[in-house]
């Protein structure tokens, strides 16, 4: 059993912390949001996961799992003191790195004896040097400690799973001691631990991301060409995604990729890109691309449901992605925008998000409990998260309640066919309203 205290209690350190004491460590929760630790004691989760309630109620019940403000009470009681606080996006593009050091300042300030402390944020190449001496010059008394890279990949919504079985994962150190203790540490898991120095470990993550964010921005160009030209990018990319050189995964067009990490992380690496004079061409594109996406999906619903002025548009899912409250960057924050920028009314339906979008767009928008309310007298409906309860929408009910019949499906979720046989108007991305949809059909 490890003693281990996870600074920031947001999607990454609480999921880590909770399955770190799942797997039998004695786990302490620090967050400076008092409300949250109030909240995480009682095993309410400040952020929607599925699965993380359950998680938090047994490993607090069974005495692993503790929760406090007091940094200090954390950082004297763990070996193991793992940094994941934010590292939002400043206006330059490059990355705010104030949390961090912050905490690096306070776990310097408290140590107490030998510690690892793990960089679970975010953070540019280097981060780890810079952290290191942040501690060393905040020490009262010196005492050794190590500075490792563990990065993070989880994917929200399926964070629990992710970390119980991910593909792999990274510890960047200098020591032998310190991979030692991490590899003993993230062992229960039997996953594939890679260990590297820090740099290459903080390069893996950023380069990580901007892989797969290209990866969707090349989608979502086939899929402008592929509607041009009379191709489905549904059945391209299916084919494509066959070839185990390039899998299926992040192959799927549409209204472009949103959240809290790629497009913060692909504008960190290309400001790291210009700091050390590497014009990263291809990640440029590919945020340029997706920015592109979005103006994209927007200008095809104008020219679908012209003008635009007093048209009330009911938007299915507003998330970055399904499975999440997280809104943070989604394509739906700047479509809203534009909607309402033209002269429309906008109402939402989201599972989980309707809160999180009231928080910008307060009384600016309406906000519905259900499809049916969210379709009621509108003249388009978008889907713009692909939720399961979104896959299977009853048409008929839909269209007698909505003014006009016009779906737009930015996810690609419906075969056009079966939106038009229920008397919609429809379109999406890369196939266009009258391209017949052939069936896929992978073994005869
Ligand atoms: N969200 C993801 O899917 C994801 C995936 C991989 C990596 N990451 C990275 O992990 C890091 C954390 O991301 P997140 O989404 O969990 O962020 P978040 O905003 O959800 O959570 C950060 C938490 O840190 C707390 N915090 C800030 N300053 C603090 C301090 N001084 N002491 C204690 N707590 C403090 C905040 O109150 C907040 O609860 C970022 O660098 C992010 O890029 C995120």
């Amino acid at each position: 059993m490890n003693k281990v205290s996870v600074v920031g209690t947001g999607y990454v350190g609480l999921v880590t912390g909770t399955c770190l004491a799942e797997i039998g460590n004695d786990v302490i929760g620090v967050d400076i949001d008092e409300n949250k630790i109030n909240n995480l004691r009682n095993s309410i989760s400040p952020i929607f996961e599925p699965g993380i309630e359950e998680l938090l109620k047994r490993n607090i019940n069974q005495g692993r799992l503790r929760f406090t403000t007091d940094i200090k009470y954390a950082v004297e009681n763990s070996s193991i003191i793992f940094i994941a606080v934010g590292t939002p996006p400043l206006p330059t593009g490059d990355a705010d790195l104030s949390y961090v050091k912050s905490v690096s300042e306070l776990v310097g300030k408290y140590m107490n004896g030998y510690k690892i402390v793990v960089n679970k944020s975010t953070v540019p190449i280097g981060m780890g040097d810079i952290v290191t001496k942040i501690i060393m010059e905040n020490q009262s008394e010196s005492f050794d400690f190590e500075v490792v890279s563990n990065p993070e990949f989880l994917k929200e919504g399926s964070a629990i799973n992710d970390f119980f079985f991910p593909d792999r994962i990274i510890i960047g150190t200098r020591t032998e001691g310190a991979a030692q203790t991490m590899i003993n540490l993230y062992r229960p898991l039997k996953s594939p631990i890679i260990v590297t120095d820090v740099r290459s470990a903080e390069m893996i993550k950023y380069a990580s991301n901007a892989f797969l964010a290209t990866k969707i921005s090349f989608i979502n160009e086939i899929a402008a060409l592929c509607e041009k030209v009379g191709a489905d990018i549904e059945l391209v990319s299916h084919g494509m995604g066959m070839d185990k050189r390039i899998n299926p995964m992040f192959l799927k067009a549409g209204a472009g990729f949103g959240g809290s990490c790629f497009p913060k992380d692909i504008s960190a690496l290309i400001k790291i890109g210009e700091q050390n004079n590497i014009n990263l061409g291809i990640v440029k594109s590919a945020q340029e691309a997706n920015f592109k996406q979005r103006k994209m999906v927007f200008s095809k619903i104008k020219n679908l449901c012209n003008p635009l002025e007093n048209k009330t548009i009911g938007i299915l899912g507003v998330s970055f992605k399904p499975n999440t409250d997280d809104i943070r960057e989604a394509p739906s924050i700047d479509i809203t925008r534009w909607f309402l920028s033209e002269g429309c009314k906008v109402r939402i339906y989201d599972p989980v998000a309707n809160d999180e979008f009231r928080k910008i767009f307060n009384n600016s928008i309406e906000y519905a409990k259900n499809p049916v309310e969210l379709a009621r007298d509108v003249d388009l409906l978008l889907l713009l998260t692909e939720w399961n309860e979104f896959k299977e929408l009853n048409f008929t009910e839909l269209k007698s309640v909505v003014r006009s019949p016009y779906f737009f499906d930015a996810r690609n979720t419906y075969d056009p066919n079966h939106v038009q046989s229920k008397g919609f108007i429809y379109d999406s991305i890369g196939r266009g309203s009258g391209i017949p949809h052939s069936t896929i059909i992978d073994n005869y």
